[in-house]
This record gives structure tokens, C-alpha cells and sequence, in this order.
């Protein structure tokens, strides 16, 4: 009969191994709020269209434009009338992300062709926005950690959300069940959240009438829950939420300070986590580090990940020694 004491044991490991998995609902890949309490951004996905023009106008000063997070798709963006509401609206202050593109699933690619895609819609989005992307929306589904990798250490930060507005469900709906849905959306979560403990990153799709109606209504509404609506740099305390190029190497400067400091202490990590587990695992880990590494933010996630398995693993054998 294994002890109370050993169950725990197991049972505290299992979480450790769950609470490291990697999923794009891991705020510890994709960061999916914000980092004050109280704030709340609102990215816009799957544009752009005609729609993200209506949206940029009907703000009508309700909200600052920069509070307006695009992550334009480029598969349209030659198309200069696709491409011109996205260049006002950068222009108007949006701020620039980018959207893996919809039609490729990224887990079908070599590194080189995911490379390539990633660097020819950055230099797209360059064109158009004047605006090197830094930040990235990829496809939900469609990412294993492998691709995560390579998409990190092309110098991208992926990003999730923790509220979904559901507005791909509005498409061509009457003007009241639009509010009153996309309303709903927000109402579920809010009503349930509190200011002082809580923010969101929310989700929106910039292709429907809906979503750019009822801007002016959601912002209302955030605002009646006491959130701030702010920009995603400013949830996400970025100060440096753009490259510099679109090759991989481009970020920004004073992420590489914090970014030394992050590897430093992931070694340490790997190093305390080695003297507990077998050879091979910690070869594994190292590989890990070094690739992670080069890669900015994305050292603590992965080797942490892998610390956790680690140790998860070193005291489940010991417990079953002790058996
Ligand atoms: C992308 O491809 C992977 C692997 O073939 C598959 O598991 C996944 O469901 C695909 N994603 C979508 C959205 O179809
Ligand atoms: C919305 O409906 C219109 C007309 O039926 C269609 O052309 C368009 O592609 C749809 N948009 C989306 C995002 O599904
Ligand atoms: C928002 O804050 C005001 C002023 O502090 C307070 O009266 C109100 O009850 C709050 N609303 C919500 C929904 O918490």
C-alpha cells in the first residue's frame, strides 16, 4: 500500500507535468492577459478587410486608435483594397501584429518553408505599415511546441487570449442579436472577474460588420465592469513591442539584457535538475536551453517545462523505490 504521504507525492509530480504541458492556452507560451490588474486589450485578428476601416472610424474618440490591435493576415495585403485599411489605420496609430497566415497549417512545414512564410508576411506588413511585426497569431490548432520553437527563435513572440468574443458567429446578423451576443461574450466573463485581481486579452475578428458595430458597445461595457481598455504593449509592459527587421535576429535592445539574465537563470535550473535525473534526460534539457536560448522570452517557458518533467519524473522513481 503506498503511504499518504507517497500519493501526495505522485499527485503534487502530476501536477507539476500538467501545469508545464504545452498548449496554446499555456500563458507560459502564449501570454494570454496582461500584466497590470484592471486592464483589459482587445487584438483583432483575421483582417484586414473594409471592416477594419469601419472600425477605426467608428471609434469616434471612444477609445485612443493605438487601443486598436491588428494582426492582419497577408494573403490579400497585394490587394491594395485590402491593403489600405490597414495602412490607415497603422497610420491612425493601430498597433501592428501579425497573423500566421490562415490557409497553411504551420505543423505541415520544414523549418526553412516556415521561415520563409514568416519572413516574406513580415516584410508584407513592413511594406504596407511601415511597422516591423514582433508579435504573432498563430492559427489555434495548428502549432505543436516544435513549430513554436521556430517560430520563437525567428525572433516572434506568439500571443494568446483568455476571452473570446465569438464574434466569427455574427456573420451577416441583424444589428441586435450582434450586440447582444458579442455583449453576452463579454458579460459572461466580466461579470465573473475582478478589476483589482484580473485582466484579459480578447479576441476579435476584424472580417465582420458586427465586430466593427459594436466596438463603440464593447468599450462601454468594459468600462461599465471597471477594466481599462489599453493597448497590447502597454498590457503586456513591451517597450519594445516592434523589430527593428524581419530577419531573426531583429529585436529589439534592451530585451537582450533581460534576456541573458533569463538563460543565466534557466542554467542554473538545468544544473540543479541534473543532479536528479539520468544522463540522457539532462543532455535532453541542454539541447533545449541552447536552442531556447537564442530565442527572446522564450527560455524560461521551455526549460522550465523541461525542469518540471524533470523533477516530476526524479521523484515518482524515488517515491516507487520507496514502495
Ligand atoms: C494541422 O495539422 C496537424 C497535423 O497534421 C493536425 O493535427 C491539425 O489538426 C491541423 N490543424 C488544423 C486546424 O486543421
Ligand atoms: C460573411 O458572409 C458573406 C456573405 O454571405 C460572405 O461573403 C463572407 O465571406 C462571410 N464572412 C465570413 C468571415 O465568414
Ligand atoms: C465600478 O467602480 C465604481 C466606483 O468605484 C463602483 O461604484 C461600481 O460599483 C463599480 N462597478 C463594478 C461593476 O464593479
Amino acid at each position: 500500500m503506498p503511504s499518504l504521504l507517497q500519493l501526495a507525492v505522485l499527485a503534487l509530480a502530476a501536477a507539476g507535468v500538467v501545469r508545464a504541458q504545452f498548449s496554446q492556452d499555456n500563458p507560459q507560451y502564449f501570454p494570454n492577459s496582461c500584466k497590470t490588474p484592471g486592464q483589459i486589450a482587445i487584438i483583432f485578428t483575421d483582417g484586414p478587410s473594409t471592416f477594419t476601416a469601419s472600425l477605426i472610424s467608428n471609434l469616434n474618440g471612444a477609445t485612443p486608435t493605438k487601443n486598436i490591435n491588428l494582426f492582419p493576415v497577408t494573403r490579400f495585403l497585394n490587394d491594395v483594397t485590402v491593403s489600405a485599411p490597414l495602412k490607415n489605420a497603422a497610420t491612425a496609430g493601430a498597433f501592428v501584429g501579425m497573423r500566421w497566415t490562415t490557409t497553411v497549417n504551420l505543423t505541415t512545414l520544414t523549418e526553412a518553408q516556415i521561415t520563409k512564410q514568416l519572413s516574406d508576411d513580415c516584410s508584407l506588413i513592413g511594406t504596407v505599415t511601415g511597422k516591423v511585426p514582433k508579435y504573432i497569431y498563430l492559427s489555434r490548432g495548428d502549432v505543436t511546441q516544435q513549430t513554436y520553437t521556430i517560430v520563437k527563435n525567428q525572433g516572434y513572440t506568439p500571443i494568446g487570449y483568455n476571452l473570446d468574443s465569438q464574434d466569427y458567429l455574427l456573420n451577416n446578423t441583424d444589428a441586435d442579436t450582434c450586440l447582444s451576443s458579442i455583449r453576452g461574450s463579454y458579460d459572461k466573463v466580466l461579470s465573473a472577474a475582478n478589476p483589482a485581481s484580473s485582466s484579459f486579452i480578447a479576441l476579435e475578428r476584424d472580417l465582420l460588420q458586427c465586430t466593427a458595430d459594436s466596438i463603440t458597445a464593447v468599450i462601454g461595457l468594459i468600462q461599465s465592469y471597471n477594466f481599462t481598455l489599453v493597448d497590447l504593449p502597454t498590457c503586456l509592459g513591451d517597450a519594445n513591442p516592434y523589430r527593428t527587421s524581419c530577419t531573426a535576429g531583429a529585436v529589439a535592445a534592451t530585451s537582450s539584457a533581460s534576456r541573458a539574465s533569463t538563460a543565466a537563470a534557466s542554467s542554473t535550473r538545468s544544473a540543479a535538475a541534473a543532479t536528479t535525473a539520468a544522463a540522457a534526460t539532462t543532455a535532453r534539457a541542454a539541447a533545449t536551453n541552447t536552442a531556447a536560448a537564442g530565442a527572446p522570452n522564450a527560455a524560461m517557458p521551455l526549460s522550465y517545462s523541461v525542469f518540471n518533467t524533470i523533477a516530476a519524473v526524479a521523484v515518482v522513481g524515488a517515491a516507487f523505490a520507496r514502495l
